[in-house]
């Protein structure tokens, strides 16, 4: 059964009624351009056949009731009322709610039942395809239109100021945007994007999931937002030139002004300026069908993130290395913010069945977890499915 399909079922088992209709976002995988996305630089993330369904009925009041089977909880409030954080899981789509009323929209009550199949805390963007089905749902309900930009920014100024977590715009923008079977090259300084094909020829997107959950994430990911603020400025002051973020600062430029930073902030900086250089480089590459170029950009990145952003981890390292052993296997590299989550390999297809079986066969005496994989497809962002 489909993930929306659950949803549907689940909701006449909740309110003994059908829903009106079913929403649903999928989650994502990002396969170069990390940590770049709040420098102004460029990412190329794919929407994964993985979702946040919603199933919704509209009511005539202004009562949001919200089921969570992933919880096996019921929560609610009022669209009406002036809204406030609870820290837990109802805070996603209640910010999302508090979005709209601040851009000028009442938000009208409805019951609703979520289910999903984006695994939590693995760094494949469960909130944020939580964040967008839930503006998809408020947008079917009222018939406002939104640009697919315009949701993910309002589902990333929900969780900047509502849940309080200082994430960039990649997550929310793929899950809105995507299309199927490609993968997304999104300019994160002016938001224009292209579609790039991923499932043409014999190339397969493998995701390994490490087992350890994100814990520590949010501080590391906003000292290293901090780390490259105080990168730019400090550049920016040593050079003359003007540097609003990373984005404006060349290899070159950074190499020239490295005694002007303290050496921690200058190899955060190298990160974040090879790194934007890699993506648009590996785009380029998978374009011209070079995809053994493109895997060696992933494992470059991937070293990148490991020696200068510091934010792999010795399970997330022993998957890529496990991974890199096998045949066929073109490229892999800690995907998402790190410290924890997912690993993505990118396989010739002949090549999946060894790869699942090598993580399957090492990671568990080099880590003491057990790594799920899973082959995903890339599949078109948010939508009304039924
Ligand atoms: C998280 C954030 C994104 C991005 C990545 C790192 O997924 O939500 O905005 O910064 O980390 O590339």
């Amino acid at each position: 059964m489909t993930v929306a399909d659950r949803a549907a079922t689940a909701f006449g088992e909740t309110f003994g009624a059908d829903p009106d209709f079913v929403a649903q976002a999928p989650g994502r995988v990002n396969l170069i351009g990390e940590h770049t996305d709040y420098n102004d630089g460029f990412v190329f993330p794919a929407a994964i056949d993985r979702w946040i369904a919603i199933a919704c009925r509209a009511r005539d009041d202004s009562r949001v009731v919200l089921h969570a089977t992933a919880f096996d909880e019921t929560r609610e409030f009022d669209a009406a009322d002036d809204l406030s954080k609870d820290a837990n899981w109802l805070d996603y789509p209640k910010g999302v709610v508090d979005q709209f009323r601040k851009g000028g929209h009442a938000v009208p009550g409805f019951d609703g039942v979520m289910v999903g199949d984006v695994p939590v805390g693995a760094g494949l963007s469960s909130s944020a395809a939580v964040e967008v089905a839930t503006a998809t749902v408020v947008l079917e309900l009222t018939g406002i239109s939104m640009s697919g930009p315009d949701v993910a920014l309002l589902g990333q100024r929900a969780e900047n100021q509502f849940v309080g977590v200082n994430c960039g715009i990649m997550d929310q923008f793929v899950s809105a945007n995507a299309t199927e079977g490609h993968a997304l090259f999104l300019d994160c300084r002016d938001l224009s994007f292209e579609h790039v094909p991923v499932s043409a020829g014999d190339a397969r997107i493998v995701i390994l999931n490490s087992g350890v959950t994100r814990g520590l994430t949010d501080s590391g990911y906003n000292e290293r937002r901090s780390a490259c603020e105080k990168g730019a400025a400090l550049i920016a002051e040593a050079s003359g030139e003007t540097v609003e973020a990373l984005r404006d600062v060349s290899p070159e430029l950074l190499a020239a002004h490295r005694n002007a930073l303290p050496p921690d902030i200058h190899r955060r900086c190298r990160h974040v300026v090879t790194e934007i250089d890699r993506t648009r480089e590996a785009v380029a590459d998978l374009r011209a069908g070079d995809v053994a170029a493109f895997g060696a950009l992933m494992n470059a990145s991937h070293d990148s993130l490991r020696d200068d952003y510091e934010v792999s981890g010795p399970e997330l390292d022993a998957l890529v290395t496990i991974a890199r052993g096998v045949d066929g296997v073109y490229g892999a590299r800690l995907t998402g913010a790190g410290f924890g989550g997912c690993a993505v390999a990118l396989a010739r297809a002949d090549a999946v069945d060894e790869l699942v079986r090598a993580v399957a066969a090492d990671y568990p005496s080099q880590s003491g977890l057990e790594a799920e994989a899973y082959v995903c497809r890339a599949v078109a962002g948010a939508g009304r499915v039924g």
